[in-house]
Formats: C-alpha cells, sequence, structure tokens
C-alpha cells in the first residue's frame, strides 16, 4: 500500500497498486464519482466508488467539502480527461461538511467573485484559484533563498520591532505595553515612553535595511526575507499594511552592480516558477484570459500569462535616468492631452503609478530600472551624487504593477550622511549605530528591497495585492 499525496500518485509510474490518499472532495457526481483535492496539486484525482456495494448512509456522508481517508486501486483511467484513477476499496469520512452550510460559501463548485473569496479567506485556499496561487507563491519563495544561497549571500534575520524609522516617512505602527486608558505622562503632560517595555518609543519595522547594512559591513553579503509594516493609510490594489520584504545588501557593490543583481534576480526566480508551477501557471493564464475578455478591448493586455513572464526573461530591463523619464513623460500624448491626473511640469516631483506605467507598457514597453532621483523626494540614506541635487537611487518598474523593486546605493561618508539627517530632523542619538558604521571602515555598499507580494502579484497575474498573501492586512481590515 502507497501512502501519498495526489502530485505523488500522478507521477506513479506503475499502475494497479494499491493506494492511500486523504483529501477534500471537491465533488461527487452520479453517486459513482468523487474528484479529490488535497492541495499537493491543482489537479483532482478521480475516485471511483461502487455505490450498489456501499453503505447508503455513507454514500450519503461524500459531499463536496468533507474530508475523506480512502483506500484503493490505482488504474488506468476508463473515462476522459484524467490518465488515472482510484478504484475505491474503502472510504471512511473523517469531517463531515453540511451540504446546506456548504451551498453559502465558496466551497460550493461554481465560479465565485474574488471580493467573495475574501470575505471568506479561511476557505479560499480550497478553490483552485488560490490553490495555484498560494503553491505559486511557496515556490517563488523557494527560489529567492535558493537564488541568493547560490550566490554566496547569508540570510540574516532583520529584527521585527525596532526604535528607528528606516525610511523616514513616519508610518508605524507603535509597539507598547502601556495602559492606553491611563498612561504614564512626563512633567509636560505627554506620554513618558521610558517607562514602556523597551524604556523607549518602539514600533513595527518599515523595512530591514538598516540593520541590513551593519551585516553586510562584517559578512558581506546578505540579504533578509520577513514581514514588514506601514501604517499608510492606503486603499489601492497594490498596497498592504503588512507585506513580506526581500532586502540584500551588498558591501563594495555600488549602484550599477545593484541594478545588475535585481535584474538577475529577478530573471531566475521566475525562470523558477515557469520550470516547476507548470499546471499552476497554465491554470492561472486561463483565469487572466477569462478576466482580460470582460475588460473593454483597448484596455486588454496583448500577452497571455506565460508571454508577459518569459519577456521579462528575455529583455534588457531598460535602464533610464529620471531626468530622462521626467522628459519623455513632459512631452508623453497624455501629458499634453491633460490624461494624467497628476501632469508633469517640471523636474523635482515624484512620479506616480499612472506614470510609471506609462513610462513601462506605453513607452519603453518593457521593465525599466529609473536612476538617479532628486535627493528630496527620496530617503535619507541614498548617496548623494556629484551635482549635489540627486541620489544613487533606483526603482524597478515593472507591467501592470509599476513599482515592484525599490533601492539605492547608501551614502558611506559620515560627513555628508550627518548633514542629510540635520536637514531631516532625524536626530543622530536614534541612529548613531547606524552612523558608527561609517567610522568604522566604511565602504561603498548598495541594496534593495522587493516588495514579495508585488511579485507574486506579476507571477500569477492577479491585479489585486489582497489576493496573493493568506490573509490580507489593509485599513479597517485585519479579519481572521
Ligand atoms: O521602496 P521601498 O519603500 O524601499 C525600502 O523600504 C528600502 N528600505 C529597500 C531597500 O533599499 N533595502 O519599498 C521596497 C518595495 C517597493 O518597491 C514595493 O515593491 C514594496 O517594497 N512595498 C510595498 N508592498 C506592498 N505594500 C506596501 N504598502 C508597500 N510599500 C512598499
Ligand atoms: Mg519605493
Amino acid at each position: 500500500m502507497i501512502k501519498s499525496t495526489i502530485a505523488e500518485l500522478f507521477a506513479q509510474e506503475i499502475k494497479h497498486i494499491d493506494v492511500e490518499v486523504k483529501g477534500w472532495v471537491k465533488s461527487f457526481r452520479a453517486n459513482r464519482f468523487i474528484a479529490l483535492n488535497d492541495g499537493s496539486t491543482l489537479r483532482n484525482i478521480q475516485c471511483v466508488v461502487d455505490f450498489e456495494s456501499m453503505d447508503e448512509a455513507l454514500l450519503k456522508r461524500i459531499s463536496t467539502g468533507a474530508a475523506v481517508h480512502i483506500k484503493g486501486s490505482l488504474v488506468e483511467s476508463q473515462g476522459k480527461g484524467q490518465d488515472v484513477e482510484i478504484q475505491v476499496t474503502s472510504l471512511e469520512v473523517l469531517g463531515d461538511a453540511d451540504p446546506e452550510l456548504v451551498s453559502k460559501t465558496i466551497l460550493q463548485p461554481k465560479r465565485h467573485s474574488l471580493e467573495f473569496l475574501r470575505e471568506q479567506a479561511h476557505l479560499r485556499a480550497r478553490t483552485n484559484t488560490f490553490g495555484a496561487i498560494m503553491r505559486l507563491r511557496s515556490s517563488l519563495s523557494f527560489a529567492v533563498h535558493q537564488y541568493f544561497h547560490n550566490n554566496g549571500f547569508n540570510y540574516m534575520h532583520a529584527p521585527i520591532i525596532t526604535g528607528s524609522d528606516a525610511e523616514g516617512a513616519g508610518e508605524m505602527f507603535r509597539v507598547t505595553t502601556l495602559d492606553p486608558k491611563n498612561p504614564p505622562l512626563t512633567k509636560s503632560g505627554e506620554v513618558d515612553y521610558s517607562k514602556d517595555f523597551f524604556g523607549k518609543e518602539t514600533n513595527l519595522t518599515v523595512s530591514g535595511q538598516l540593520e541590513a547594512e551593519t551585516y553586510a559591513m562584517a559578512l558581506g553579503k546578505v540579504y533578509t526575507f520577513g514581514p514588514t509594516f506601514r501604517a499608510e493609510n492606503s486603499n489601492t490594489s497594490r498596497h498592504l499594511a503588512e507585506f513580506w520584504m526581500i532586502e540584500p545588501e551588498v558591501a563594495f557593490m555600488d549602484l550599477e552592480g545593484n541594478m545588475d543583481l535585481a535584474e538577475d534576480f529577478l530573471k531566475y526566480v521566475i525562470a523558477y516558477v515557469l520550470k516547476n508551477n507548470v499546471d499552476d501557471l497554465a491554470f492561472l493564464e486561463k483565469r487572466l484570459e477569462q478576466e482580460e475578455k470582460s475588460k473593454p478591448q483597448n484596455e486588454r493586455s496583448s500577452m497571455s500569462l506565460t508571454e508577459k513572464l518569459n519577456f521579462v526573461l528575455d529583455n534588457n530591463f531598460k535602464r533610464v535616468s529620471y531626468s530622462e523619464a521626467i522628459d519623455i513623460l513632459r512631452n508623453s500624448k497624455p501629458n499634453k492631452k491633460k490624461k494624467f491626473k497628476y501632469p508633469i511640469n517640471e523636474w523635482g516631483v515624484d512620479l506616480q503609478s499612472e506614470h510609471e506605467r506609462f513610462l513601462v507598457e506605453k513607452h519603453f514597453k518593457c521593465p525599466v530600472i529609473l536612476f538617479d532621483y532628486p535627493a528630496n523626494i527620496k530617503a535619507f540614506y541614498m548617496r548623494l551624487n556629484e551635482d549635489g541635487k540627486t541620489v544613487r537611487a533606483m526603482d524597478i518598474l515593472f507591467p501592470g504593477i509599476g513599482e515592484i523593486v525599490g533601492g539605492s546605493q547608501r551614502e558611506e561618508r559620515l560627513e555628508v550622511l550627518k548633514e542629510k539627517m540635520a536637514a531631516l530632523d532625524i536626530p543622530e542619538e536614534e541612529l548613531w549605530w547606524y552612523l558608527d558604521l561609517r567610522t568604522y571602515g566604511t565602504a561603498v555598499h548598495s541594496g534593495f528591497g522587493l516588495g514579495f507580494e508585488r511579485l507574486v502579484m506579476f507571477a500569477t497575474g492577479m491585479s489585486n495585492i489582497r489576493d496573493v498573501i493568506p490573509y490580507p492586512r489593509t485599513p479597517q481590515n485585519a479579519e481572521f
């Protein structure tokens, strides 16, 4: 008797063997055919029961959603649509699912809207779509670790609770154990955080970069891959309050090297899923095709999902300076026809997602790396260029997504960094340890942050970030 997952059964060469599987009933038809799934693959295995010899009460309990334990013989299938099936010799219902209740949930086998699926996020992984997304997500995260491992990086666990605001944007969730109703106060009447758990104000991290820098300056090449938190009130299809970020950081590497690394890395992980997640990708490709059909003709993508993924592999990312991009945008049709919500008039403005998408999808028609941004729209730690007004920043823009990566060469000169912090009112006491890096053997170093969910969006073709993470955290939403 072979106990195995359905994925393993499909890979079996020998037929007519006794097998044993456990899974959930997807559907049961003609009192005879169970479509069984156990999550190991998108594909269901057909289990054929002999209803005449089966106890009627037991037969009734085989319904969509029920957990069952099946033993039988793996044979070549008589019917169309599958190579093998199981001729059931014994069936045990491990957990019932009342059809009456199931009919009100997303478990009933029919099409459901993604919004409806979000309302039942504890069940949605049982749907084909979410099964496929989550297997792909897992595969991508494995590929991330494999890439860095193969390239001599050390995996570094950055702290989740910190006292600093790495991005300087003030979008942090406070971490405290003080009594919200009756907090200790200072003489001037403010909350006295010196009495708090850590003896200071702390928050959930927005990025592990600053800590990763300290380790890069010891181990050479490191990367983080962990949850990060942003209390920005942006209710968009691309923002989460809790998301996973991958942040490599490399000593002695400049911005050029950083771009090369990011491009090579993105291509590797995409190639990995193209090779290893064939079934799930094929399913998601069909899903996307259906979704595209419901869009007006001029908004439809001309490429299928796998074509898009291959397109990224086959083309060099276009490297363009911020200044060049501004010129292109200023002279673009949508800008002249006042189609942009935020018109581009002068150098120095921050780019909005509509501009990023214009550059990628309409102008260059390939992934774009924008670099050398104005200093005052970027974080304090980026290295100042000789012109005194731009910094060695880079953002990677992807079709359908916009910004997928943000990174930079770091300011390694102590005095320049101190000036920058002073100008932005960032107290030196708060980041004394970060400044120390520039005192003891400072060196050129660079890194970037990849928003993991944005990568999963790209690889799955999903258009809402809430649908590529098991439990999305967004403003006004932390159910489950
Ligand atoms: O551009 P960001 O803010 O850069 C940093 O945090 C740097 N410390 C990274 C570094 O250099 N080590 O964020 C990096 C990426 C973005 O490009 C985006 O993909 C993603 O993180 N991201 C978000 N993803 C989902 N929801 C949000 N609210 C996000 N904010 C940023
Ligand atoms: Mg950014």
